[in-house]
């Protein structure tokens, strides 16, 4: 069972220590600080599953800190609490970045409530990709994956003046070059493993890390963070269910950020495979996302 773990910002002692205790009750993780300056540095530290923000905090700077926190975590969701609950307000909060917006006064049930809710979504997408992972190291234990790179190396009949050839046909393969796959082709090609590694890592074509079979790559540029570019971000990973340098379960999707990539004048930008889509907005995703098979 996957270790969920809260984050719990709360300035009144004995609610926190409420919370706190019911929190650890239910088997999840619990770190309870008192002030905006602590979760922060927690949360830079060692991010949790999810954050619970007390945002009535003082000289009015919880809508503040509730970004701060989005900024510096994005895909880590963040239940508010507020003892002054108001439509205002809660657009507010939830347009900084939070996931829900809870009154004090309501039973601190219901707020669990919420918790659970927000956990067990996030617990789906750590077993996912714990499974993607597993199944990433089953791809290259395969017996059939083995041969068919050895089939690759053969057909050059294992010259060492044919690696980059071989790599280039193994990515083709897997869609990225695994560890064990550059280990197998040092051995079977009887070169050094820093050899391999050094072509493997010289040429930005490789790569050593899955990736899917549509790369999804976001402009963070100066223009493109403007202009929303993190929003386009968040959305896709959303939309996608991985964070940017990730793989999608199915190896369908890869999602990097990059710099600017020479159209500022249509920011935010993203392309998908070196296909620009441009003046981006948030909803305009999913549309573009199920284009592609
Ligand atoms: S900053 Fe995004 S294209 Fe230039």
């Amino acid at each position: 069972m996957i270790q969920l773990n809260v984050l719990l910002l709360e300035q009144d002692p004995g609610r926190r220590s409420n919370l706190e205790k019911a929190l650890a009750g239910k088997g999840y993780g619990v770190r309870a600080v008192p002030d905006a300056a602590s979760l922060l540095a927690v949360l830079a530290a060692n991010p949790p599953h999810l954050v619970m923000l007390d945002v009535d905090l003082p000289k009015n700077e919880g809508m503040a800190v509730l970004k701060a926190a989005h900024d510096s975590q994005p895909s880590v969701p963040i239940i508010c609490e507020t003892e002054n609950p108001t439509v205002e307000s809660a657009v507010e909060a939830m347009r900084r970045g939070a996931v829900n917006y809870i009154s004090k006064y309501k039973p601190m049930t219901e707020s669990l409530e919420f918790i659970d809710h927000a956990l067990e979504r996030e617990r789906m997408e750590v077993e996912t990709r714990l499974k993607a992972r597993e199944r990433r190291v089953r791809t290259f234990d395969d017996p059939t994956t083995l041969s068919r790179i050895d089939g690759i190396l053969s057909e050059h009949d294992y010259k060492e003046s044919m690696l980059i050839s071989y790599l280039q046909d193994i990515q083709k393969d897997l869609n990225y070059l695994p560890q064990d796959a550059l280990r197998f082709v040092a051995r079977r090609v009887n070169v050094s493993l820093p050899r391999v590694y050094s072509i493997a890592t010289f040429y930005k074509a490789f790569s050593l890390r899955p990736r899917g079979r549509h790369l999804v790559h976001v402009c963070l540029g100066t223009a493109c963070h403007v202009r929303g570019g993190g929003k386009i971000l968040e959305s896709l990973e959303r939309e996608l269910g991985i964070g940017a340098g990730e793989t999608t379960y199915d190896n369908k999707f890869s999602l990097e950020s990059v710099r600017c990539v020479g159209c500022c004048g249509l920011a935010p930008v993203f392309m998908i495979d070196g296909k620009f889509y441009g003046k981006m907005t948030q909803d305009k995703i999913p549309d573009i996302i199920v284009r592609y098979e």
